[in-house]
Parts: structure tokens; sequence; C-alpha cells
């Protein structure tokens, strides 16, 4: 298939592509606002825009005949958004919106989208079903379900999707890895900690309803998500759709995924125990039967993969990239 794929040298997007760019013909469109040129492959098709450009967006679909596109583009710090809510609504939501309607103006109607578990919220039950309550806890999560529900609604003019709600996106493959300015996910915090960066490591609550007292979540490999955008283009093409949890169906302690990245990295990492963070709920773990059964899709990494992999590629560029 020919393949927009707007967010495309961010973290998740530059894994996706790499493995995309097998089977698929591919056209990138970032702004590099938090993504990096460097995580691309080097002959790779690439608009450097922002969804805003709406002449841009509208020039990059007369100039290619796409069959579907991968959104990944977006903001991503759930606290951020709860100090800075115009910033999330404005990107993740109308700028995709521009990204719609320059579908539909150009007759595209298959889209993957990169959602989020933040649609759910404080979960009443785990683990978490596609079908649970969606009453995101922070504007972040708001404002990629307003993306959903516009999904949704656009039915009505042919458009066919999968939203791929993603858990705790981590690890690392491709010679590809995280790297967010500033960090606010925990591997790649405890492994800059294991390396020396950035302050101490604070792990935030340990009074949690939990065996150790520490929040539990569920951590996905970056490489089985890449995969699982694969089989979702699949599932379009047979004329379905849905919405799909992307999660192991395991949880981990904050303390659990502390011990393995020391076990993995030889370091101590030490940790600075600090009071609860408002709104963190103890337990996210994915019920991801939907994506098993209707994509065939099947999570292949636990946590020690994703702790070594991301180690990897943290050791060997412990200044993340260059740009
Ligand atoms: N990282 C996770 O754990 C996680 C979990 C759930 C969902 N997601 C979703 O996955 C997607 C990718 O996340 P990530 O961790 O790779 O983030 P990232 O910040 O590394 O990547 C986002 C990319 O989008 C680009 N971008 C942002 N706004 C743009 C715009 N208006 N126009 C063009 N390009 C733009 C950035 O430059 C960057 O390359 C996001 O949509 C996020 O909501 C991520």
């Amino acid at each position: 298939m020919k393949l927009l794929i707007t967010g495309g040298a961010g973290y998740i997007g530059s894994h996706v592509v790499r493995l995309l760019e097998k089977d698929h013909d591919l056209v990138v469109y970032d702004s590099l606002v938090s993504g990096h040129r460097e995580s691309l492959p080097s002959g790779i098709a690439f608009v450097h825009g922002c969804l805003s450009d709406t002449s841009l967006l509208d020039r990059t679909f007369s100039e290619n005949k796409f069959d579907a596109v991968v959104h990944l583009a977006g903001f991503i710090e759930a606290g951020e958004s709860m100090q800075k809510p115009e910033k999330y609504f404005h990107n993740n939501t109308v700028n995709g919106f521009n990204l719609l309607n320059a579908m539909l103006r150009h007759n595209v109607k298959k889209l993957v989208y990169a959602s989020t578990a933040a649609v759910y919220g404080q979960p009443k039950e785990i683990p978490i079903a596609e079908h649970a309550e969606q009453k995101p806890t922070n504007y972040y999560g708001a404002s990629k379900l307003m993306f959903e529900h516009m999904l949704d609604a656009m039915k009505v003019n042919g458009m066919q999707s999968a939203a791929l709600r993603f858990f705790n996106a981590s690890g690392a493959a491709f010679g590809v890895g995280e790297h967010h300015e500033p960090e606010t996910h925990l591997v790649p915090l405890i492994l800059q900690s294991a390396l020396g960066k950035g302050k101490q490591l604070r792990l935030f609550g340990t009074d949690y309803p939990t065996p150790d007292g520490t929040c539990i979540r569920d951590y996905i490999h970056v490489l089985d998500i890449a995969k699982a955008h694969a089989l979702a283009l699949k599932h379009l093409e047979k004329g379905k759709e849905g919405k799909f949890n992307l999660g192991s169906g395991k949880g981990y302690s904050v303390k659990e995924v502390i011990e393995a990245a020391r076990a993995v990295t030889g370091h101590p990492i030490p940790v600075l125990e600090c009071a609860r963070r408002e709104g963190d709920p103890a337990v996210l773990i994915a019920s991801n039967e939907k994506a098993i059964k209707e994509l065939g899709w099947m999570p292949e990494h636990g946590l020690n993969s994703i702790v070594k992999s991301a180690w990897e590629w943290h050791s060997t560029n412990p200044n993340g990239f260059k740009e």
C-alpha cells in the first residue's frame, strides 16, 4: 500500500516506519517538533511540515495516491496537558481534524490511529476492555478521545479506521530508541539514571493498594506495537475496522521495573521515594483479547526484553539523538 505516516519521526513512528517500509511505500509527514530526522531510514520520502498547514497537506495528498494513513503525530504529555490544555486540543484534536478533512478531500478513507490507554481514565475493572467507560482524567486523554469520536462520526463519509489504544510503549528495535524532551516515561528515566544523567529517579507513591505499594502498569514493546500497525492495515484492507487495546495483558509495579533495570544494567539505580502524584490510578492493565482475536496480534516481548533492548540503545546513545 502507499501510506502517509504522520509523526513517523517520533519514538513509536520511527519503529512503525522501519517495520512497514519492507512491505509498503511510505511518505513520512512530521514537523520534527519532538521527533528526530535521524531516527528515520536515510532514503525515506519525508515531508517536513505541520498538520496545521492545510496547503502542504493538500500538496502531499495531490502528489501521492495514498491508500491509507497511519496517524501518530501528536503531543503526549499528560501532565503538561493539565497546564496547557489548549496545546493538546489544538494539536491532537484540531490538527487531527485537518488531516481527516484533507483525507476526505482527496478520497483517502482508511486510517490507523495511535490512540492511548489514557482514554479510559480511572478504570472500574481490571483488565480494561475496549468497551470500558471512557472518562479521561487528563486533557491529553480527552484530546485523543475526541479524535476517536471524529473518526466514528466520519463513518458517514465512508471513513474506515482502526484505533489502536497503546498502553505503556517501551523498549527499542532497529537501532532506534526512545528520546523525548523532556522525558516523562519510566523506562528511559530509569535508564538515564543508570547512566548518571538527569535528576535522581523519583518514585511517586509507595502506599498504593498493590503488593509492593507502587503503581502497576502494562508495558508493551514498541516492536509489538509496530507489528499491530501492519495487522491493522490488513484488517482495513479486508473492509473491517475497530478499536483495539495494545497491551501485554500483564502488569508490573514501578519497583519491579526498577529491579529489572538493576539486573540488566548492573547499576544500583538509587531511588527517591516521593508522595503520590494526583490522578495516577493504582493499576492499569489491558485486556488484549480483542486484538489477539480480531487482528491476529500476539505480543512477543516481555519486561526483560523491553528493558534489555532499551538499555542497548540508551547505553550506546547516552545523549539520545543528536539534533
Ligand atoms: N509513547 C507512548 O507510550 C504512547 C502511549 C499511548 C499512545 N501514544 C501515542 O502514540 C503517538 C506517538 O507517540 P510517541 O511516543 O512516538 O511520541 P513522539 O513525540 O516521539 O512522536 C510524535 C511525533 O509527531 C510529530 N508531530 C507532533 N505534532 C505534529 C504536527 N502537528 N504535525 C506533524 N508532526 C507532528 C513529532 O515531531 C514527533 O515526531 C502519539 O500520538 C501518542 O498519543 C504513545
